[in-house]
């Protein structure tokens, strides 16, 4: 709870108004990504190197009852959504307990889970049971050759026992596939095909700089949309009707969609509703900054909730308006990898 004191001097020091986080440029924030681990039990390519992220130590990383703090006090400042995240958020154990308590005694309205399903389908009853609102699976190919080239691990048939247990279970399901100079029109063929005959969103997703390496060069991204195109010149675009950084097509005879994530255009940075929280507890306003608020510094110095809530109401006041300009402002030697972001 907040006192009356607290919330007006919060609304004269900056534009959250009351009970609701807006930042400078007029956005409201209403959904919160929570990475709970940077752990993962894939090694894809463009996301790490084949021996891994430098690991942060455990007792660096969040616990679940501090994560249950945060999404309390986000959710009296107006997120309805939460994405669960990682790393793979199913190699941290008590993941699907920690789903189960922001379900049942922290009343999340909307609660979302991103994973590459390897060990996710002996979840999935409990996951419906607990009233998930939705998965978004990881999957770059159906042929298991190519995924064992792109993870570097044979799991193929793990991810496509999750991928159909939660069709059977009616789970709303979106399918990420990232795109890149490896990735063939076989590929891309046979994913968009899963968007015909099962009721799944299946999003193509230009490649990031965010390998987890030195910078390098990134692939023709600006190709992508011209693929798909080629490869299906019967998409038709559907107009959004809620903020989304996928664009969403149809096909004729599809049960499904296809959309895709354009990250180098970004053109859904003018309607960004989302903060994100990495592993070790550091606030991130974009995908592009380097982190501006570190709340387990925060949550272990004692300090009260109101406190905590003042400190991400002033981050907000200074949100760059999107990843191009907060990219510029947050010049990186080093790409760090999606898996220690939470994507
Ligand atoms: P929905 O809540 O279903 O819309 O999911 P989402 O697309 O926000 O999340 P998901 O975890 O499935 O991420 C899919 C891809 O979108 C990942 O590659 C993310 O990094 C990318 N993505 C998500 N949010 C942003 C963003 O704000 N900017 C950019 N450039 N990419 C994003
Ligand atoms: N570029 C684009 N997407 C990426 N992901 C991981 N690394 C990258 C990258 N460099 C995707 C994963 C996962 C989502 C959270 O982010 O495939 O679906
Ligand atoms: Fe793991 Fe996801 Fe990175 Fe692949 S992209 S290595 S599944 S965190």
């Amino acid at each position: 709870m907040y006192s009356s004191d607290f919330l007006s001097h919060q609304y004269s020091q900056n534009p959250c108004v009351l009970n609701q986080l807006v930042d400078n440029h007029g956005r409201k924030i209403t959904y919160l990504r929570l990475a709970i681990t940077d752990r993962c039990n894939l090694r894809c390519h463009y996301c790490m190197p084949e021996g891994g992220v430098t690991l942060i130590p455990h007792a660096d990383t969040l616990s679940y009852e501090e994560m249950e703090r945060l999404v309390v006090l986000f959710q009296d400042f107006g997120v309805t959504k939460v994405r669960i995240t990682g790393g793979e958020p199913f190699a941290r154990v008590g993941c699907f307990e920690f789903l189960q308590n922001l379900k049942n005694k922290v009343g999340v309205d909307q609660l979302h889970i991103t994973t590459n399903g390897v060990e996710t389908a002996k979840y999935l009853i409990r996951l419906k049971q607990a009233g998930i609102s939705g998965i978004n699976l990881s999957l770059d190919t159906m042929d298991r050759k190519r995924f064992k080239e792109i993870t570097r691990r044979d799991r193929l048939d793990r991810v496509l026992a999750t991928m159909y247990g939660a069709l059977e279970l009616n789970i709303p399901l979106k399918i990420n596939s990232v795109v890149t100079a490896e990735t063939s029109d076989r590929d891309i063929i046979a994913l968009a095909d899963l968007a015909k005959l099962h009721p799944i969103n299946l999003r193509f997703i230009e490649l990031m700089p965010f390998s987890g390496r030195s910078k390098v060069a990134t692939s023709c991204n600006h190709t992508l949309i011209h693929r798909l195109e080629c490869l299906f010149p019967d998409l038709q675009e559907r107009r959004a009707d809620t903020v989304s950084t996928a664009r969403q097509f149809g096909r004729p005879g599809f049960l499904g969609s296809i959309g895709i994530i354009e990250g180098s255009s970004r053109t859904f940075c003018a309607t960004c509703n989302k903060l994100r929280i990495t592993p070790q507890g550091m606030m991130k306003a974009c995908l592009y900054d380097d982190g501006v608020l570190d709340l387990r510094k925060l949550l272990r110095s004692g300090v009260s909730d109101n406190k905590i809530a003042l400190k991400i109401c002033q981050c907000l006041n200074h949100r760059y308006a999107d990843g191009h300009e907060t990219e510029m402002a947050n010049v990186q030697q080093n790409e760090p990898s999606m898996a220690t972001i939470g994507g």
